[in-house]
């Protein structure tokens, strides 16, 4: 099974001074920590000692693609993990989870791990059909040939992401067990896979998260920007 995870996204969001940030997370906690940055950082980031990851990828690994990203350009700039998937990526970009899954493989097939995120929005959690929702993202975004060793799902309820608003424990734990449940009917070793939540994940709900049954480590958007926000995360995960 994979170990725990604390991954930060720093979308659209970094300039090489900010890097000093990620000099002096803790480390040895018995956690993997990981940041997924903005392309244009990865190569200046690829010497320290935490994982880093890209944001996004294509599914083809070369072409006339104009401004877009490969999975072997993400892996020959030192990226080791992608995220798939991702609200924003969904929302501004009209991907569908067809397009995920097709990036997914294509992240597979060049050795990185994705974490591909899924989630509900406020009108579909109103409606009470969440759990519908989960099962056709989980059931088409995620590729066949996904495994434990290179896939993690995030749950972010869209809604969450970034409003500061986040679901209670209950409701965090009824979608992790769905999700679990899902993947060990689907995948040999689906019982194994890693499962973050993510959405306003800080330092003073994060424990209260990991406590959650199912919840294996958080995908952190803006309190990933700061040292003295994201390390305290880091150590609740550790000590979790
Ligand atoms: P947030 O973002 O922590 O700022 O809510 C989470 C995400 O988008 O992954």
């Amino acid at each position: 099974m994979r170990r725990k995870l604390a991954a930060g996204n720093w979308k659209m969001n970094g300039l090489r001074a900010d890097l000093a940030e990620l000099e002096n997370l803790p480390q040895d906690q018995g956690v993997d920590v990981l940041i997924c940055l903005p392309t244009t950082l990865i190569p200046a980031a690829r010497d320290l000692p935490l994982a880093i990851g890209g944001q996004d990828c294509h599914a083809a690994t070369h072409g006339a693609h104009t401004g877009d990203i490969s999975a072997p350009m993400l892996v020959d700039a030192g990226a080791t993990y992608v995220l798939t998937g991702h609200s924003e990526r969904r929302s501004d970009h009209g991907e569908t989870d067809a397009d995920v899954a097709a990036k997914s493989k294509a992240a597979h097939e060049t050795g990185l791990i994705t974490i591909i995120c899924i989630g509900e929005t406020l009108a579909i959690r109103a409606a009470g059909t969440t759990l519908d929702i989960i099962d056709g993202q989980l059931a088409k975004s995620v590729p066949d040939c996904a495994t434990a060793e290179n896939t993690l799902i995030a749950y972010e309820p869209v809604w969450a992401i970034g409003t500061g608003k986040v679901p209670s424990t209950d409701q965090i734990a009824e979608v992790h067990a769905h999700i679990h449940a899902r993947l060990a009917e689907r995948f040999s070793d689906g019982a194994d896979f890693g499962i973050l939540y993510g959405g306003s994940v800080k330092s003073s709900n994060a424990a209260e998260i990991f406590a959650v049954p199912h919840v294996t480590g958080a995908l952190v958007g803006g309190a990933s920007l700061k040292a003295a926000d994201f390390a305290p995360i880091v150590t609740a995960l550790a000590a979790s």
